[in-house]
């Protein structure tokens, strides 16, 4: 008894034995962990002292998974297999006490104790998907047998997690505890032994193994994942579930874990996870930083963007004001505001008094002075700099002292924005990406004189938004929209050249992308893009024409493509196809077919060089956080891991040879490889290294 090494730690408490362990900060199942717990299980099965086992966690959470850091690296025992073997070899009740997340292989360990206890906050459920892979210590055979496989196949392919209540409902936990979690589950423990209960292994229980409704919900669940392995390992592995003998099936999981974890599916989707994490660092940050505390928000401009914003402040219980000068501008946003919240309503994705509390906590005002209260004041206004100078010189007399004040802006320089008060160590960019309270990215732009109290603000803002935020300089397009806009050129081009929109969309939804350029460009609407281009003197020859035809997208019912009615499908357009065949040919172009091969190779490479020369000037300060704007800012394949790290994946050296390649042949400087690219090249290295 006492302290089993550095993470685990077995005590009594009368005849039950308590294992805790304390393996800050999500208590992740690493080896040390792994030896302690088979460690401290063997001395409470050998004391015959010990009557029951309870098994619980210090620190925020229950297990939160197996390690990810130790995948990829050679095995060393005990494995989480051998963690469950000797808690199903126990011969006294073993009782799981949860709390936190308890995640995966986490969640697996709880899934062969003989009881399982949670406290009302608790959340349970197997991520391993978001992974690239599918539970691999027992939980696609486990699960199926406590909730049945079709509400199994659910949780697995989604990776969702379920709360407490939930999960006794379904009778994954046995109780809910009050008070104290250890009491509780001492007493619980306590009483198993007391009453005499019969120690079930979920194993041996095959009451729920019905097939019913199983294939339905797998094709639903799959649908819209193509391309990616897990998920259909995962059905593969709980259908297993429901035609094999526990053991075989175990042995197939095990397979099917140890194919996925090696592919580079799960490499990618493992990147993205560390890269995410990383992306929330600032390098030169000091550690004492402290973010401001943030108690209310405004936000100006009551547009569909203000709109979105202020629907992130509410939905993270953050009261917020929004401020629109225009009345009648102000009650449309507000109505579209209560408007997004009824559908997410009646599609059931919101309870009606929570949509509620929720309209509560937005307050509408046309007077500027709102602001006075506001510890963040999110500028979205008209993207014109003189309009963004103006509001910002209001601020600067309204707002209160240490507030932070953000700018919305999608291109506009910050640094001068700043300018327009006398505090630009509190202002930043903060932008969001449309529609805002669903889009996860956040770029926070870090102007020249901004704090490091005020970008840890706003990290810290974003993350309680539930956003991704990244941090990046000053620059025309920040990260995204600057590489988004080297996609645009080549998509022109591409268009000039021979391709039609419906062929360039379905190379880049072939490659993973939830939709293609065009598709892209007439959901945001492709007058904004010609109104930016006519302020620059810049032309783009097909969207220009495009616009000056009327089509600007979804909201004029035609773009690049056309749509019918209250529909949202794109369908081919021979107007569309009768512009592009004229422009190519007034340039006297001879369109030629393009391969898929090659569509999806110039909607990518002129992007990664962008992305290299982000990093050269320092306005992204590591590949990571490129991959991380683009999966969550652009629909970039995750389990592709994001363009930097997919030039990794190509070799760099391939990446510079066709960018030269296709420099030439265009006579686009852009095109020519950045340095960044032919220096690393050249030393055989990538972005990751
Ligand atoms: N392994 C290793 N490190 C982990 C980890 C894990 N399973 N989960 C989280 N971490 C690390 C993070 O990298 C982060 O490190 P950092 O501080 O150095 O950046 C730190 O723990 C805190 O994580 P978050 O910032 O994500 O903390 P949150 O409080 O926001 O979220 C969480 C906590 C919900 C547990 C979230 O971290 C999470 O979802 N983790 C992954 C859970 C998961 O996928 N589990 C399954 C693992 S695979 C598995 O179990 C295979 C099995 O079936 C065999």
């Amino acid at each position: 008894m006492g302290s089993i090494n550095a993470s685990v730690d077995l005590r009594r408490d009368g005849e039950v034995a308590v294992v805790t362990t304390d393996n800050p900060p999500v208590n992740a199942l690493k080896h040390e962990v792994r030896a302690g717990l088979v460690e401290a299980l063997r001395q409470a099965r050998e004391d015959g002292a010990v009557k029951a086992v309870v098994i619980g966690c210090a620190g925020r959470t229950f297990f939160a998974g197996a390690d990810i850091t130790e995948f990829g690296q050679p095995p060393r025992p005990p494995s989480l297999h051998d963690v469950i073997a000797a808690v199903e070899g126990m011969p006294k009740p073993v009782v799981a006490a949860l709390h936190g997340t308890a995640l995966g292989g986490g969640f697996e360990v709880a899934l062969a104790c003989h009881f399982r206890i949670a406290v009302p906050g608790a959340r349970v459920g197997l991520p391993e998907v978001k992974l690239g892979l599918l539970p691999g210590a027992g939980g696609t055979q486990r699960l199926p047998r406590l909730v049945g496989p079709e509400k199994a196949l659910r949780m697995i392919v989604t990776g969702e997690p379920i709360g407490a209540a939930e999960a006794q409902v379904l009778g994954v936990v046995d109780d809910i505890a009050e008070g104290d979690l250890t009491s509780a589950g001492v007493t619980f423990a306590r009483r198993v032994v007391a009453e005499g209960r019969p120690l079930s292994l979920v194993r041996e229980r095959d009451e729920k193994l019905s097939a019913e409704g199983f294939a339905d919900a797998a094709e639903t669940l799959t649908q819209r994942l193509r391309g990616q392995d897990a998920p259909a390992a995962c059905v593969e592995a709980v259908r297993n579930a429901i035609v094999l003998p526990f053991e075989e099936g175990l042995r197939r999981e095990s397979e099917l874990f140890r194919r996925l974890v090696a592919g580079d599916q799960s490499k990618a989707r493992r990147h993205v996870f560390f890269a995410e994490r990383e992306a929330a660092r600032i390098g030169d940050m000091p550690e004492t930083t402290k973010p401001r505390p943030i108690g209310r928000g405004a936000v100006i401009g009551a547009g569909t963007m203000g709109g979105g914003i202020a629907m992130c402040f509410a939905n993270a219980g953050i009261p917020v004001s929004v401020v629109d000068t225009r009345r009648d501008l102000l009650q449309r946003g507000l109505d579209r505001i209560a408007a997004n919240y009824r559908t997410t309503v009646s599609r059931g994705g919101l309870a009606a008094d929570e949509m509620e509390r929720r309209m509560a906590r937005i307050a509408g005002g046309t007077e500027l002075d709102a602001v006075a209260q506001a510890d963040v004041v999110v500028e979205a206004v008209f993207e014109e700099m003189d309009v963004k100078k103006q509001v910002f010189g209001e601020l600067d007399r309204l707002a209160k002292k240490d507030a932070l004040l953000a700018t919305n802006t999608s291109t506009l320089d910050v640094d001068e924005i700043a300018r327009a008060t006398g505090r630009p160590r509190d202002v930043l960019g903060m932008h969001f990406f449309s529609p805002a309270n669903v889009m996860r990215l956040l770029e926070i732009v870090r102007g020249q004189e901004t704090s490091f109290d005020a970008l840890a603000t706003a990290v810290a803002l974003g993350r309680r938004l539930g956003k991704v935020p990244v941090t990046v300089g000053v620059c025309y397009g920040f990260v995204g929209n600057r590489m988004l806009a080297r996609r645009s050129a080549e998509t022109e081009r591409l268009l000039l050249e021979g391709a039609l929109p419906q062929r360039i969309d379905a190379a880049v939804v072939a490659f993973g992308f939830p939709m293609g350029p065009c598709a892209m460009m007439d959901l945001a609407g492709l007058d904004v893009g010609w109104r930016i281009r006519q302020g620059r003197g810049e032309r783009a020859v097909i969207e220009d024409a495009l616009c000056e035809a009327g089509h600007y997208g979804q909201k004029t019912g035609k773009g690049y493509f056309r749509y019918d009615a209250g529909s949202r499908t794109p369908l081919p357009d021979p107007e569309v196809e009768k512009l592009i065949l004229e422009s190519s040919s007034r340039l006297g172009i001879n369109r030629r077919p393009i391969a898929e091969e090659e569509i999806v190779e110039r909607m990518i490479l002129p992007m990664i060089n962008e992305g290299a020369r982000l990093l050269e000037e320092g306005i992204a300060s590591r590949p990571g956080d490129i991959d991380v704007i683009w999966v969550y800012g652009y629909g970039w394949p995750v389990w592709r891991g994001g363009p930097m790290y997919y030039a990794d994946r190509l070799g760099l050296a391939r990446v510079r040879d066709k960018l030269t390649d296709y420099a030439g042949r265009s006579g686009d400087p852009a095109l020519r490889p950045a340095p960044l690219i032919a220096r690393l090249a050249a030393e055989g290295r990538g972005f990751g290294s």
